[in-house]
């Protein structure tokens, strides 16, 4: 497979990063089906993607009309009907690999033969999910980071058998899509930036739960001092508390205790209306 051969783009998972990539190349260009296991949060993902590319659009981020990128736009819920002529197709779903791998040995029944199958997992290994296909060398890591339509960076990861004409391809399809692609070479837990920032929110964690700072603190400290654009917890947050979570787990690593009483609250952060801070009534940080 070509990029020029990708022109239709299925993406699995209507979440924060399933719309989000779904948005990003329907503006692009790219026919896309969006597909969720239910309905309703398909709906939610659409909708989601409306409120975007309004945004974007009033802030002229956006050229075309709205509408225009929506017409670009099918959703689904069934999977074979979603994957059955799809050049490329990007996983988005919950990070188990369980269900990862019994989505792919569906991919690898339904979808056309020189598909590309790609995942957007945050760290967990590309070789094993591929161990589920009988075509290893066409899946590959695209890791997309949160929010999809605003940051730059997408890891195109080879699993060991990933073959060189899937990677380059993938590459490419994400250049097309006006995004930065890096590679990286080696299937490693966590992949480039996962590795790097798992410390910084691990740190963080723990230096909160043994009382040596609060959630306010650390976050005031990292982006007034730092110059980070957030703080880990404002972090946590905007990508989900369980996400990071199940990256810890998966990893075999301590969950320091202020992480898990959120998760075992069942506060994921602003996707359920609380986490480490408060939007349901609409106030957010509260660090200044
Ligand atoms: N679509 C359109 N507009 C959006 C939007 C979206 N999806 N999300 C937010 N906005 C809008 C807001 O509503 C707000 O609009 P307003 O100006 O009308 O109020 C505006 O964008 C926010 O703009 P700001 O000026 O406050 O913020 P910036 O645009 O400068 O930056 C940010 C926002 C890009 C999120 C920045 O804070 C940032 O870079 N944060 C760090 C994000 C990060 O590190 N992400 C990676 C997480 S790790 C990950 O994803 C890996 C995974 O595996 C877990």
């Amino acid at each position: 497979m070509n990029v020029d051969d990708i022109s239709r783009v299925t993406v699995l998972g209507a979440g924060n990063m399933g719309h989000g990539i779904t948005e990003v190349a329907a503006i692009a260009g790219y026919h896309v089906t969006m597909r969720d296991i239910e309905q309703e949060l398909v709906d939610d993902g659409y909708e989601s993607i409306e409120w975007s590319l309004q945004k974007l659009s009033e802030k002229g981020l956006v050229e075309e009309d709205p509408d225009a990128v929506m017409d670009r736009i099918d959703t689904e819920v069934d999977l074979e009907t979603a994957v059955s002529d799809a050049d490329l197709v990007i996983e988005a779903a919950p990070e188990q690999m369980e269900l990862k791998k019994e989505i792919f040995g569906d991919l690898d029944e339904f979808t056309p033969e020189g598909a590309i199958l790609a995942s957007n997992t945050s760290s967990l290994s590309i070789t094993e999910i591929a161990t589920a296909t009988e075509r290893p060398e066409q899946v590959v890591g695209m890791h997309f980071f949160n929010p999809p339509v605003k940051m730059d960076l997408v890891e195109v990861i080879y699993g060991a058998e990933t073959s060189d004409e899937t990677a380059e391809a993938t590459y490419e399809f994400v250049e097309s899509i006006g995004k930065t692609p890096i590679y990286v070479r080696k299937d490693v837990n966590g992949f480039v930036v996962n590795s790097v920032l798992g410390p910084f929110g691990d740190e963080a964690g723990w230096m909160v739960s043994e009382g040596a700072a609060t959630i306010e603190e650390v976050d005031a400290a990292m982006v007034h001092r730092r110059g980070y654009p957030m703080g880990p917890f404002e972090l946590g947050d905007l990508t989900g508390i369980d996400i990071g979570y199940h990256v810890r787990k998966e990893a075999g690593k301590d969950v320091p205790p202020v992480v898990q009483e959120k998760v075992d609250a069942g506060d994921l952060g602003q996707k359920t209306g609380k986490g480490y801070y408060d939007y349901e009534d609409g106030e957010g940080t509260t660090y200044e």
